[in-house]
């Protein structure tokens, strides 16, 4: 079920407060208080991570937590939404997912202020999550303008790397430095944004770098090219796919893939998988002026994030699209 579709047959009153709502497909609604200083506000589950149910409380509390940054906010206060199975699951699991939680909560400066629980066969865990940002300091999907370039924060992958961990091929060493990036807040990345002043910033979720990029795509009306060699990825992830470990993303109803992205010939099928893959608690795409790029890197870098990378470009174009170039 589209859940976007049924959404859009609803007539959603839009005052003038509403300066972000449903129509972008943005990471969070922000909704105008007083003068400059709006409300953001964001909610997400997922299913379990990994088999450690403090970190999986760490990379959910991380993943909900993300959509304000990527709208250039700061979290303030959260509730947990715990879908908990009622039988055959150990209460210490359930306490550790949510001790996990608060412990990256309390990393973001925010605070817990409560929850709801519903009992349901498969466990989700996420927050719903609160935040302020200053009317200029807003990143919205539709701010990208051609000319600007693309930093990516996080190495895409981390989906076909879970795919791969729960058919038991990968070694908890292996596996483990990618789960606590996953973990880390994109809270340092957000900073140095807005500090540098960029033009539209997402995170990459469960649509992969190419679903949420042409997101901006389209809410900006503008192309999107990546270059291939340049986007970070995990080796790990591309070892597996040469396995034949599958992911895929599923996209909104009207957007089929090959409308929305043109691969390069000489970009390897293996390659191409890794555009498509669901990431849980992934990085910034960050769209900043040309100008501006040097020193957002040298930003982030100072600030321990050292794979992020200029991976992309923003070109004009009457039709949204992305293309993926080596
Ligand atoms: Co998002
Ligand atoms: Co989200």
């Amino acid at each position: 079920m589209d859940l976007d579709a049924i959404v859009q047959q609803l007539d959603i009153p839009t005052p003038p407060e509403v300066l972000v709502g449903l129509q972008t497909s943005d990471d969070a609604g922000v909704y105008r208080l007083d003068g400059d200083l709006c409300l953001v506000m964001t909610a997400d589950i997922i299913n379990p991570t990994c088999d450690d149910p403090y970190l999986f409380g760490r990379i959910a509390a991380a993943n909900s937590l993300s959509d304000v940054y990527a709208m250039g906010g700061q979290p303030k206060t959260c509730l947990n939404l715990c879908c908990f199975p009622n039988k055959g699951i150990d209460r210490n699991w359930l306490t550790e997912i949510l001790r996990g939680s608060l412990s990256t909560i309390t990393e973001a400066d925010a605070v817990l202020l409560g929850g709801h629980t519903v009992k349901d066969d498969v466990l989700k865990y996420g927050l719903s999550v609160t935040g302020l940002v200053k009317e200029r300091d807003l990143t919205p999907n539709s701010g990208a303008k051609p000319g600007d370039v693309l930093i990516l924060t996080k190495p895409i992958g981390t989906g076909v790397v879970m795919a791969g961990a729960k058919k038991g091929l990968v070694d908890d060493t292996a596996a483990t430095p990618i789960y606590e990036r996953m973990a880390q807040l994109n809270r340092s990345a957000c900073a140095a944004m807005i500090a540098v002043g960029v033009n539209a910033a997402t995170d990459i979720t469960g649509f992969g770098l190419c679903g949420h990029g042409y997101e901006v795509a389209k809410a900006s009306v503008v192309g999107i090219r990546f270059f291939d060699e340049k986007v970070p990825c995990w080796g790990l992830a591309e070892e597996l796919i040469r396995r034949g470990i599958k992911t895929g993303v599923k996209l909104a109803e009207n957007d089929s893939l090959t409308e929305i992205v043109q691969f390069h010939r000489d970009i390897p099928t293996a390659r191409q998988q890794l555009y498509v893959d669901p990431q849980t608690s992934g990085g910034l795409l960050i769209s900043v002026p040309e100008n501006k790029s040097a020193k957002l890197l040298q930003r982030l870098r100072d600030s321990g994030i050292d794979d992020a990378a200029i991976c992309g470009e923003v070109f004009e174009a009457k039709r949204p699209h992305l293309e993926i170039e080596p």
